[in-house]
C-alpha cells in the first residue's frame, strides 16, 4: 500500500472523521492485527543491542513471539521464537547472549543460524525425519541501525516502503553515531490510534504544551504528508522548505517529528544529537503500550550531559500532557453523545492516517 496525498485527496473528501467504533470495538482491533500489524514494518530494536556474536533480544509483533539474534557467524537474523517440535516458546529472556538456544520442553537445541543442533528424543531412525527442522525466519531489515521486522513474507522492502524518509533521516549528521540509551514503557488507557491522532496535529500544542510552544518557533510550524509517513516541525529560516536542498540545516535547527505507518513515531529535537522512538502497541482495543526509546551519542543513561537530560525531561513532560488528553478522549469515544468528529484543515496528517487505516481494513 502506498499513500499518495494528491491522488487520494481527489478521490475522497474528508470533513468528518471515521466513526468512533474504530476506537472501541474489539473486532476492529482483530482486523487491524491481521491487516495492519501483520503486514507492516515494525521497529523492534537497535543494532547496539545485538553487537556481539550470540547476542539476542526477544520481541512481540502482532501477538507473534520473535527472537532477533546475531549468529556466531556475525550475521543478524530474526526468527519466530517458537520450537518446531511442538510449538513451545523457545527463549524466555528478554535479552542475553548464547551460542546455542535450547527449548525447555524436550530439550531440542538450535544453532544461532536457526538450524537444528540436536533433538534428543529423536535418535536413530527418527533423527532423519527432523534433520531439516529449523527455526522459521521472519523478514528483517536494518536501516540507520534501526531493526525492523515484517511478518508478511511478501512485504515491500523497508527502503521502498516510506518514500524518501530514510534519505531524510540519513541527512542528520549525528544519526550514525547514536546509541540506544534508555527504554521505558507506559500503559495508556486509550486505543492505539488515539495517540497517533494526537501526535499528528499540533493544534492542541498551544493549549496543552506551554513549554513546547515556548521552545519552538510555532509561527513556522508545518505538517507535511509524504509517502506512508508524515513529518512536522518548525523551519527556522523562512526561505527553506522541507525536502529542498537545505533540508538538513532547516531540520537541525527546528526539530522534526516523523510518523511512519502505522504506529511508529520518531522525534528529533534541536540541540545535542538525539532521537526518540515511540511505538504504540495495542494491548486491547482500549489499552495500548507505549514504548519510548531514547538515542543519544552516549549509551549510558547516567553519563548523559545536562543538555541531554534536560531534553529527555522536556520530552517526558510533553508526553505526559498528551497521555492525559488521549485518555480523556477515549472516555468520549465510548459515549453515545457523538459517533464522529471533525477535521480541521491543519489536520491533514490525521486524514492521511485514517485513510490508510480504512484502506487497510478494506473500507
Ligand atoms: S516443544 Fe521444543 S523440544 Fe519439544
Ligand atoms: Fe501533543
Amino acid at each position: 500500500m502506498a499513500y499518495n496525498k494528491v491522488e487520494n485527496a481527489a478521490n475522497r473528501t474528508f470533513e468528518r472523521t471515521m466513526t468512533y467504533d474504530k476506537y472501541t470495538d474489539p473486532k476492529v482491533l482483530d482486523q487491524e492485527m491481521d491487516l495492519i500489524f501483520s503486514k507492516s514494518w515494525q521497529l523492534v530494536g537497535h543494532v547496539s543491542q545485538v553487537e556481539k556474536a550470540g547476542a539476542f533480544f526477544t520481541a512481540d509483533v502482532a501477538g507473534e513471539p520473535l527472537i532477533i539474534i546475531r549468529g556466531t557467524d556475525e550475521v543478524l537474523r530474526a526468527f519466530y521464537n517458537v520450537c518446531p517440535h511442538r510449538a513451545t516458546k523457545l527463549e524466555k529472556s528478554e535479552n542475553g547472549k548464547k551460542k546455542i538456544l535450547q527449548c525447555m520442553y524436550h530439550g531440542w537445541t538450535f544453532k544461532t543460524d536457526g538450524k537444528l543442533n540436536k533433538a534428543p528424543n529423536f535418535q536413530g531412525e527418527d533423527a532423519a525425519c527432523v534433520q531439516d527442522a529449523c527455526l522459521r525466519s521472519v523478514r528483517m531489515e536494518v536501516l540507520e541501525s534501526l531493526i525492523f521486522v515484517n511478518l508478511d513474507d511478501n512485504a515491500t522492502p523497508l527502503i521502498d516502503s516510506y518514500g524518501d524518509f530514510f534519505d531524510r533521516l540519513s541527512k542528520f549528521p549525528f544519526i550514525s553515531e547514536l546509541k540506544r540509551t534508555h527504554r521505558k514503557t507506559r500503559v495508556i488507557k486509550a486505543n492505539w490510534k488515539a495517540y497517533i491522532d494526537n501526535y499528528l496535529e499540533c493544534d492542541h500544542c498551544h493549549i496543552a504544551h506551554p513549554t513546547f510552544v515556548d521552545a519552538l518557533d510555532m509561527n513556522d510550524y508545518q505538517i507535511i504528508t509524504c509517502e506512508n509517513y508524515s513529518v512536522q516541525g518548525t523551519i527556522v529560516k523562512a526561505d527553506k522548505q522541507y525536502g529542498e536542498v537545505n533540508l538538513n540545516e532547516a531540520e537541525m535547527q527546528g526539530g522534526s517529528f516523523f510518523w511512519l505507518w502505522p504506529n511508529l513515531m520518531l522525534t528529533i529535537y534541536p540541540g545535542p544529537g538525539n532521537m526518540a522512538s515511540i511505538e504504540m502497541i495495542p494491548i486491547d482495543h482500549e489499552t495500548s503500550l507505549a514504548v519510548y526509546t531514547y538515542y543519544f551519542r552516549e549509551d549510558n543513561l547516567e553519563a548523559l550531559n545536562q543538555d541531554e537530560k534536560d531534553l529527555m525531561a522536556f520530552a517526558e513532560q510533553v508526553r505526559a500532557e498528551d497521555i492525559d488528553l488521549v485518555e480523556l478522549e477515549q472516555i468520549g469515544f465510548r459515549s453515545r453523545a457523538f459517533n464522529k468528529g471533525h477535521y480541521a484543515s491543519s489536520e491533514q496528517a490525521i486524514v492521511q492516517f485514517h485513510e490508510m487505516v480504512l484502506e487497510a481494513l478494506n473500507e
